[in-house]
């Protein structure tokens, strides 16, 4: 389907560090986004974004809204299954009852991380944290529903402008500190919000639906993302490598999260660029920062 000239309704879209990045991506396209946030509508509460969906009429409904905090997740556990595994099989009745596309987010940390190589999309899901099994839940509640114009996109170590991430933070920590100190043995995809959102769109205009991978190309670990970060935006801060056992979290994260992206290149032709050229493009076009000279 073409996007331009479509009305895409993005839930999460006015607030979400993915959403924002997708009504951008869409604008540039030529559809109009109808960007949204809790204020907005409560996807807790169906009735509440029914009403918009009968105002705006659109052609696409996105879920880029999630309870999102790992850590406190495994405190409010009953508010990240509500939003998590209850809420996106509501949102794709109701996209379903209007027979047009509906769009999720996951994420890996559906996975264990027990692997050593990339996770396909048919690998089992099998998450330690509460978040990852709330994500996974309700990957499962719209398989279970069936409908048969929803697609799923795990993503994976989100960075990008608009809301607050771990490059941004990282950076922050370096303009008070000389020395950090960040984990090392946890590898994963980076993911560049707008390549995410350009992501979608190109699996929007192949009519891709089902379960699709998508990140940056290439892996690093929490380390090496928070060092090369900090290399491109020239700052001086030493940033040390430590072992998970010498900062502990509230949620047991995968050790090992990285997601295949051939069904995603088979199926768009196109291949994501590397995690560090997008990184580039976001400390240094976005937030305005160059490397020592
Ligand atoms: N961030 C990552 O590293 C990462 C990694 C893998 C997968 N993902 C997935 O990618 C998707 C987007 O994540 P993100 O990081 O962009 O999220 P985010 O920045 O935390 O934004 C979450 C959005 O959800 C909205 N929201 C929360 N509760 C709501 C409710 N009850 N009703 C309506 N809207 C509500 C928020 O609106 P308010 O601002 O009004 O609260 C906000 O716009 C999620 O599915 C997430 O699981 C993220």
């Amino acid at each position: 389907m073409g996007i331009k000239g479509k009305t895409i309704v993005v839930l999460g879209g006015r607030t979400g560090l993915l959403g924002q990045a997708l009504c951008h991506a869409f604008t540039q396209a030529g559809a109009r986004p109808v960007a949204l946030s809790s204020q907005d509508c409560d996807i807790l509460d169906p009735k509440s974004v029914d009403i918009i969906l009968d105002k705006e009429d659109p052609d696409v409904l996105i879920n880029a809204a999630a309870y999102t905090q790992v850590d406190l997740a495994e405190e409010e556990q009953e508010m990240a299954f509500a939003l998590n595994a209850t809420a996106p099989p509501l949102l794709a009745t109701l996209a379903a009852r209007r027979s047009i596309p509906f769009v999720h987010y996951s994420t890996d940390f559906v996975f264990k991380g027990d692997k050593t190589s990339p996770y396909t999309e048919y690998d089992e899901t099998s998450a330690f944290s509460t978040y990852g099994i709330s994500k996974a839940d309700g990957e499962r509640g719209l398989l279970k529903l069936g409908y048969d114009k929803t697609l799923i996109l795990r993503i994976s170590w989100l960075f990008g402008p608009g809301r607050s991430n771990f490059v941004k933070k990282i950076l922050t920590l370096c303009d008070t500190r000389d020395t950090l100190t960040v984990v090392e043995d946890q590898v994963g995809s980076p993911s560049y919000a707008p390549d995410i959102a350009t992501g979608t769109i190109k699996l929007l205009e192949k009519k891709a639906t089902g379960i699709f991978h998508l990140a940056n190309s290439g892996q690093t670990s929490w380390h090496g993302l928070a060092s090369m970060a900090a290399t491109l935006a020239g700052k001086d801060c030493t940033i040390t490598p430590v072992p998970s056992s010498e900062y502990p979290t509230k949620a047991v994260r995968p050790h090992y999260s990285v997601l295949d992206l051939s069904k995603y290149i088979r199926t768009t032709g196109m291949t994501p660029r590397r995690w560090e050229d997008a990184l580039a493009e976001y400390v240094q076009k976005e937030l305005g920062m160059a490397p020592k000279a």
